[in-house]
């Protein structure tokens, strides 16, 4: 791997109350990802050569499963200054520029974080680049006050910022590019004289200053990437952020998003070309789907494959293990779980599919269930292609259809069937001629009756 000479620090240590939840607020999912990974994985495809995780103790275990991160152990959080300075172990003999992250402000793009490396190591080579954005309404970030040349002079957080001082628009989105040989210096110097008691962060822009540094803002002009999570209101909003994202995304790819609202994805959602997706599509993760598919409203889709030019839905279920293969179709209600489905083959009403195998053009009748599970054990069911399964099938695992066979409908299968036979299993039927007129008969005279009594 070639060195880019980045580093990154992202700061996770905060205790994140106001989430109440006894699941940490960095491990709070987006689109099916944890906030934390969302960073971790623009900041690989940066080619970031290391990544540094500061957290406090009782996480360490639930970040470190993370692959390709450090763990800096912040105890106890006096600041975010404080908390780099908890990275500097980790950093010992890094050479190059050290990115600062909030792990609370999960929808940061690669592009931005490209460019704030750029800036730091473009014209007159400033010491810190900090991230701005003018949000609609500036509330309690800190302000950024930038001289006549534009250069940034100063951060003031909210809580110390004079009248004057909090009517500046241009706020600090947090995020940082420090020169790595400048960085421990500033770190430093940082005292905590001000409002919270804090080691700020922000406070190196000024002592830079004062050492004649240089320091640089660059504004992003989307206040939803720097949007910072504290609570679940805004982890919904995060989440709706990061869906429409998704969805432009989709289709700018080529998918066609009837109602693109109502769909949603996962972080790790793959459509090809060409496909088409009905309103009130859920993706979950693990999700593969190929060229021309068309997938009608209502699903709910994970861990699944689709190949070229299936159908799915309208009201399908495609659970993990999912495996369909082309021109297959899967209609409404239909649940697939394990299963593979070979060239077009149809399940298209009302069915279960698990653990299971089904051959090219097999058709699955309205109704048939593969019973899979006996309380204990999981076990498979094998249709050869060809096959045509009656409607109302129960298929008891294991069991094995071969190839061109015909199961009656409403059978009960429990043992295997030969290539083009016919099974049937069910109560023979029995005719009674007449039956049905003399039934009525003797009833409506016994309603007769009845009335007559109650006169
Ligand atoms: C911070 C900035 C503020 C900026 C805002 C943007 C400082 C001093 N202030 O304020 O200028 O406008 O973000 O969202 O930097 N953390 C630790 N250890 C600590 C303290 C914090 O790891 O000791 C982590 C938190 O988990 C969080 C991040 O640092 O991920 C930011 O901390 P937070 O307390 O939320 O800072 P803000 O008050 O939002
Ligand atoms: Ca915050």
């Amino acid at each position: 791997m070639t060195k880019t000479n980045i580093a990154a620090v992202v700061l996770a240590a905060g205790a994140g109350t106001r989430m109440k939840s006894a699941l940490p607020k960095v491990l709070h999912p987006i689109a099916g990802q944890p906030m934390v990974s969302h960073l971790i994985d623009r900041l690989t495809s940066v080619g970031a050569d290391q990544i540094v995780v500061v957290t406090s103790p009782d996480i360490r275990e639930q970040i470190e499963i993370f692959p390709s991160v450090e763990i800096a152990v912040q105890d106890p959080p006096l600041g975010t200054a404080h908390a780099v300075l908890a990275a500097r172990d980790s950093m010992e003999g890094f050479v190059g520029d050290v990115l600062v992250l909030f792990g609370d402000t999960p929808l940061l793009t690669e592009d931005t974080i490209q460019a704030m490396v750029e800036a730091r190591r473009g014209k007159n080579n400033p010491a810190v680049v900090v991230l701005g954005f003018s949000p609609d309404d500036p509330g309690e970030y800190g302000r950024l006050v930038t001289g006549p040349n534009g250069g940034l002079e100063e951060i003031v957080e909210f809580c110390d910022a004079k009248e004057d001082e909090r009517k500046i628009g241009l706020c600090n989105a947090g995020i940082m590019a420090i020169d790595g040989a400048r960085l421990f210096e500033l770190l430093e110097e940082v005292v905590n004289e001000n409002a919270k008691g804090e080691f700020y962060l922000t406070d190196i822009v000024s002592i830079a200053r004062s050492k004649g540094w240089g320091c640089v803002t660059l504004e992003t002009d989307d206040p939803d990437e720097v949007m910072g999570v504290n609570s679940r209101t805004g982890l919904a909003e995060a989440e709706s952020a990061f869906q429409y994202r998704m969805r432009l995304s989709a289709m700018e790819s080529g998918a066609t998003l009837q109602d693109p609202d109502t769909v949603w994805f996962s972080f790790d959602t793959q459509l090809g070309k060409d496909v088409t997706i009905g309103p009130n599509v859920v993706f979950g993760p693990r999700v593969k789907i190929g060229d021309h598919v068309e997938i009608r409203a209502f699903c709910h889709i994970e861990g699944a494959t689709v190949d070229t030019n299936a159908i799915i839905g309208p009201f399908a279920r495609l659970r993990p293990g999912a495996d369909i293969g082309p021109d297959v179709q899967i209609g409404n209600f239909v649940v697939v779980k394990e299963a593979r489905l070979d060239e077009g083959a149809k399940a298209n009403h009302l069915s279960y599919i698990g653990d299971s195998r089904v051959g090219a053009r097999a058709n699955i009748g309205a109704g048939t269930i593969t019973c899979n599970y006996d309380g204990f054990l999981k076990s498979h069911t094998e249709i050869g292609a060809g096959a045509f399964i009656g409607s109302n099938t129960l298929l008891v695992a294991p069991v094995k259809v071969s190839a061109g066979a015909i199961i009656g409908a409403g059978s009960v299968i429990t043992k295997d069937v030969e290539e083009n036979a016919l099974a049937i299993s069910r109560a023979p039927q029995e005719k009674r001629e007449g039956w049905a007129l003399k039934y009525r008969l003797r009833k409506q005279a016994y309603k007769d009756k009845m009335e007559k009594k109650a006169e």
